[in-house]
């Protein structure tokens, strides 16, 4: 059978980091607070010239150098972001513009945090389905122009940065031991709207809106939900969480990573945390802690990695793949 195997990875965050620190004359809060809460300690900022567009395309091109690739060798691109360049046309065509490249096909997809995992999985069928043959899937965000900077209780939150991964279409055997993506599960349940959601759009206020966000109840629910669709997709696999090698969830706070893995029974040392360095960059989220784990040496081929991510809507989802 044929599987979606990751043949390259790459990263971009914009110039500018700002620390904690660094929004203690701009709001009541502190770097005690944030640390303490969250977890993190920095985000990057992006710049005017830095878009979800230069910086999804700036990780693409590392995904393809690191892969031994060219745009010529892609023939569709799935970019997961809540913060595209213009509400059309697809921020994914403008990357594709950008790489030169004038085949294939290209388009966006908005699942806000859970965007990259929704994306892995949407990528893996065209390519199982036999409509591709390499795929970049990229999650690219610049959530800083859709936040209230005055609104302590988000504004500490978020930031931009990209992330991107080539799959490729190669044989497998239909088992476990198989390199590429073993199993998916995605939900999404739009009771939850109110909790975390973008308060304009072109079809109701005519503007891009701010983010919006009841932390509390989002909190709440994230654990439950997170754990659920972990455990579903280790009974597709026929794993269980000893059998990881990594889990890369999405980089929101600290205290849900670590709750969602105590629950699961995944070994800390197995967990990569980058929510401390880059903030919550939303759909970038995963494929940026997936760099730093691969950079560093952590993530090898052959490592079994559990993909796992929340957020707006709400929307929840994981994927399991051997590296
Ligand atoms: C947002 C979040 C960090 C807040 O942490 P919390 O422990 O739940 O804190 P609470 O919301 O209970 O707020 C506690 C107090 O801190 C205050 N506070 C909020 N933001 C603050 C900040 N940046 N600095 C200082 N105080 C802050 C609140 O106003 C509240 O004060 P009050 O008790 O006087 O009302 C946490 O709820 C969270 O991470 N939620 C999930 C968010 C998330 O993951 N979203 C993305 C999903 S993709």
């Amino acid at each position: 059978m044929i599987r979606s195997v990751v043949r390259g990875n790459g990263a971009a965050l914009p110039r500018r980091i700002m620390k904690n620190a660094d929004f203690e004359g701009m709001v009541e809060t502190s770097d005690e607070w944030i640390v303490q809460r969250t977890g993190i300690r920095q985000r990057h900022v992006a710049a005017d010239d830095e878009t979800t567009a230069s910086l999804g395309e700036a990780a693409a091109r590392a995904a393809l150098d690191s892969g031994g690739l060219t745009p010529a060798d892609i023939d569709l691109i799935v970019l997961a972001t809540s913060t595209p360049n213009n509400t059309f046309p697809a921020t994914a065509v403008e990357i594709q513009n950008r790489l030169g490249m004038r085949h294939g096909f290209a388009f966006d997809m908005q699942a806000v945090c859970s965007g990259f995992v929704y994306a892995v999985a949407t990528a893996d069928l065209y390519i199982r389905g036999g409509l591709a043959k390499r795929a970049l899937v990229i999650g690219s965000e610049t959530f800083s122009r859709i936040l209230d900077w005055s609104d302590r209780s988000t504004c500490v939150l978020f930031g931009d940065g990209a992330g991107a991964v080539v799959l490729e279409a190669q044989d497998g055997t239909g088992g476990i031991a198989d390199r590429g993506v073993l199993a998916a599960s995605l939900r999404s349940d739009g009771v939850h709207k109110e909790k975390l959601f973008v308060d304009g759009g072109p079809s109701t206020t005519g503007t891009v809106g701010h983010l919006r966000m009841e932390g509390r109840e989002v909190f709440k629910h994230a654990v439950g939900m997170i754990t659920d669709v972990i455990e579903a997709t280790f009974a597709e696999a026929g794993i269980t969480a000893e059998d990881l090698d990594w889990f890369v969830p999405h980089q929101a706070n600290k205290r849900i990573i670590d709750a969602s893995a105590k629950k699961l029974g995944i070994a800390e040392e197995k967990v990569v945390v980058t929510v401390d360095l880059h903030g919550n960059t939303s759909a970038a989220s995963v494929p940026l802690a997936l760099s730093v784990a691969v950079a560093d040496g952590r993530i090898k081929k052959g490592d079994l990695v559990l993909l796992e991510a929340m957020g707006g809507g709400f929307t929840w989802g994981a994927v399991l793949l051997r590296w």
